[in-house]
């Protein structure tokens, strides 16, 4: 058989039929071959990973879209050609997370223990929607899995003998914090007025769900709008900090008596991994109003139970209703890992789906988890990596972190073209670069964010380091309330060393006075 490349994306299709092996299954005759096959391809991924960094080369997507999206091939290929081709055709331009110049956020993937059990959930290809002939020992593995979680939090665990049931469970392992979130809020509808999963949403207003303003996580919008309540209904609450002005969030409940199902608390928001005062929250929600769902979002959050130096400012958490964790971002879990924990176990019956197909049994997550029937093995990473590291290594990761954040925060706040927009509470560091001759007494807020802007913008196309950036509202550093568009550093990854960071604000630097020293877009001729 001969190949033949294709002009302009350099695909190789084979011109004739395949040869016979190796394509299609694993099998006893191919065995040696299948593992000399697929321990290169573990150490390709291993590189990448170990790789500096972030891609290997940069095309548009434009570019990536017609080379990428070819018809399917009339004729089959070895399965190292294809690999091959994934090495030649993808695999420059993904990214790499655990690059220690990828500042921006710190879902790196690269906890070893994790990796392996990865491999082996894929290999072993178990599917949890049963238990009995499905995952027999898979169930309780994730059942112990979320035990630990719930331990981590400070939920109590039924005593083991009394978990006869995967109602006795108290969580259910999803996909991401979006997922958890939104059964979250299911659960939180069938509180509000129980069985509307039979007869379905009559009055919408009888379904508000209270955020807090400017720093929420769109999951909970979509998932008020996914579960048939219309995103109308949510209510936004000021905030003070990067946290809940608890007076305004006491006035808003006062003001809509019977109609909030939900409120919602960040301990650990999306942009600056601030902890909501979860305590002050609970209590003044509670005094509201009993009955209301109260949900936290500890997708960030878990990391702040790990370490004794942060646990105590979850305070209060163990009284919400349900909590979201989110390993991948937390635990350098690979995707995808999330869970949704719940005070009361039962309350996940609210909830169940029955079929007479399969499911009948007590084990069967299937029943407990909606928008999944087949479920893989994935809380298997987590399983291993919590296993690794016990409760010990667990802090002192987390407590690496925190010094590596502090040590960053230390090189902004040195810099006098930096500035630093908040004190972390855990691993986010939102700052900006301040153009010359800007003016503290009378900030130009646009100049600020165009230059800003300008400067990701440039991160993005060179591909060489890479800070978040979002919109954030100035808790009072420049100009209380101005929405302003900094850079975002999250110091989860071990990797990132002094001299990164270091270089990563002095490239910031630089870009911020070449783009001053360029003429303005609209001086151009
Ligand atoms: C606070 C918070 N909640 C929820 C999510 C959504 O999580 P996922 O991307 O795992 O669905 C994120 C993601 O950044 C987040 O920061």
């Amino acid at each position: 058989m001969t190949n033949v490349v294709v002009p302009s994306t350099n695909v190789v299709v084979p011109s004739g039929p395949a040869p016979a092996a190796p394509v299609g299954l694993l099998t006893p005759g191919n065995r040696d071959a299948a593992v000399r096959l697929l321990s290169s391809l573990v150490e390709l991924g291993v590189d990448f990973k170990l790789g500096e960094d972030i891609y290997g080369a940069r095309l548009s997507p434009v570019q990536l879209r017609d080379r990428i999206c070819t018809g399917l091939p009339e004729y089959g290929a070895p399965v190292e050609q294809v690999m091959e081709e994934f090495v030649r055709t993808l695999l420059p331009y993904c990214k790499n997370e655990a690059s220690p110049r990828f500042l921006g956020f710190g879902d790196t993937g690269a906890d070893l223990a994790a990796l392996g059990g990865g491999v082996l959930a894929l290999l072993t290809q178990q599917n949890l929607i049963n238990q009995s002939f499905d995952s027999p020992s898979a169930t309780f593995a994730e059942i112990a899995v979320l035990r630990w979680l719930r331990e981590l939090i400070g939920y109590t665990n039924p005593a083991v003998g009394e978990v006869t049931t995967v109602w006795d469970t108290g969580g259910i392992v999803t996909t991401g914090g979006t997922m958890s979130n939104t059964v979250a809020m299911m659960l939180a509808r069938e509180h509000a007025v129980p069985a509307t999963m039979r007869t379905g949403v009559r009055e919408p207003e009888r379904y508000a769900v209270v955020v807090p303003a400017g720093i929420g996580h769109y999951s909970v919008t979509s998932a008020v709008a996914w579960i048939g309540c219309g995103m109308r209904q949510v209510i936004e609450v000021p905030t003070a900090g990067y946290r809940y002005d608890l007076a305004a969030l006491e006035r808003t409940l006062r003001a809509h008596p019977g109609r909030v199902m939900a409120v919602v608390a960040y301990a650990g928001d999306s942009r600056t991994q601030t902890l909501e005062d979860l305590r002050g929250v609970l209590e003044t929600v509670r005094g509201a109003d009993e009955g209301i769902w109260l949900h936290a979002d500890a997708c960030w959050g878990l990391m702040a139970a790990l370490t004794p130096r942060l646990a105590h400012r979850l305070e209060g958490i163990t009284g919400f209703d349900s909590v979201t964790v989110d390993p991948h971002k937390i635990l350098d879990v690979p995707y995808n890992l999330s869970a949704l924990l719940v005070r009361h176990p039962q309350a996940l019956r609210s909830i169940a789906s029955h079929s007479d197909l399969i499911m009948q049994e007590d084990f069967a997550f299937g029943q407990v988890t909606p928008f999944l029937g087949s479920k893989g093995w994935s809380s298997l990473k987590l399983w291993a990596a919590l296993r690794a590291h016990g409760r010990t290594g667990l802090a002192t990761l987390v407590d690496r972190r925190l010094e590596r954040t502090a040590a960053f925060c230390a090189l902004v706040d040195s810099h006098p073209r930096l500035l630093r927009l908040h004190d972390p509470d855990m691993t986010a560091v939102a700052f900006v670069y301040l153009p010359a001759g800007f003016d503290a007494a009378a900030p130009d807020i646009e100049l600020l964010n165009r230059v800003n802007t300008a400067i990701h913008a440039e991160l993005l196309e060179e591909g060489r380091w890479f800070f978040h950036q979002f919109s954030l509202r100035d808790a009072g550093r420049i100009q209380a309330d101005a929405v302003l568009h900094p850079l975002r550093f999250v110091g989860c990854n071990p990797r990132i060393e002094a001299a990164h960071m270091t270089a990563a604000l002095e490239h910031v630097v630089e870009l911020g006075l070449n783009l001053e020293s360029r003429p303005a877009a609209g001086d151009r001729r």
